[in-house]
């Protein structure tokens, strides 16, 4: 898994993000992901046993605190190895985490966009709320902070 994470931000991001930068970003997903795992919130698309992409989501901070307080929750570690770019595997992978976060009663996802991938996540509805940075110990990741409500809208009629 770690492996076909680094790749794809070797790849995939390497033009708007440092060495240093992609080290601290894998070793702070690889700190969390079997924990996404565990709690059955990780999904993980394989073909032939080889790893293509992953896609993972977890209630936010704020959302935990604040009972009454809208369900929000975090999409986290979305990776697509680069033999597999540009296919639609994201996309699935980011679809089955909205259904899962909405059957769970989440209301929005947010998330820190690699700059990379600002377009990815517009393409499926999300809204880019500003800068925001992703700190990891003495590294800074910079990104867009993106978010999508998961509550149906009714159109006026
Ligand atoms: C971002 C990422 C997950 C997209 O995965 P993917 O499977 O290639 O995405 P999909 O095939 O479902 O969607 C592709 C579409 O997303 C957009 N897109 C994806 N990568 C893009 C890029 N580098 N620049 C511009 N648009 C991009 C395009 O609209 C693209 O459609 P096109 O190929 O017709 O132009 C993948 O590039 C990746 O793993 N990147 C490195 C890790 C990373 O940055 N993850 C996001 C963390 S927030």
């Amino acid at each position: 898994m770690l492996d076909s994470q680094r790749a794809a931000m070797m790849e995939l991001a390497a033009a708007n993000y440092d060495p240093e930068q992609i080290s601290a970003l894998l070793r702070y997903n690889a700190g969390h992901f079997d924990a996404l795992v565990a709690s059955g919130r990780a999904t993980v698309m394989t073909e032939r046993s080889r790893i293509v992409g992953c896609a993972a989501w977890q209630p936010s901070d704020d959302s935990r605190t604040a009972s009454s307080a809208p369900r929000i929750a975090e999409v986290r570690s979305v990776y697509v190895h680069p033999d597999f770019a540009r296919r639609g595997v994201a996309s699935v992978l980011l679809m089955h985490v909205e259904r899962q976060a909405k059957a769970a009663g989440v209301s929005e996802l947010r998330l820190l966009a690699t700059f990379n991938a600002v377009q990815f996540y517009r393409n499926h509805g999300f809204a880019a709320r500003g800068a925001g940075t992703l700190e990891i110990g003495s590294t800074s990741l910079p990104g867009i902070a993106m978010s999508k409500s998961l509550i149906e809208q009714r159109s006026a009629a």
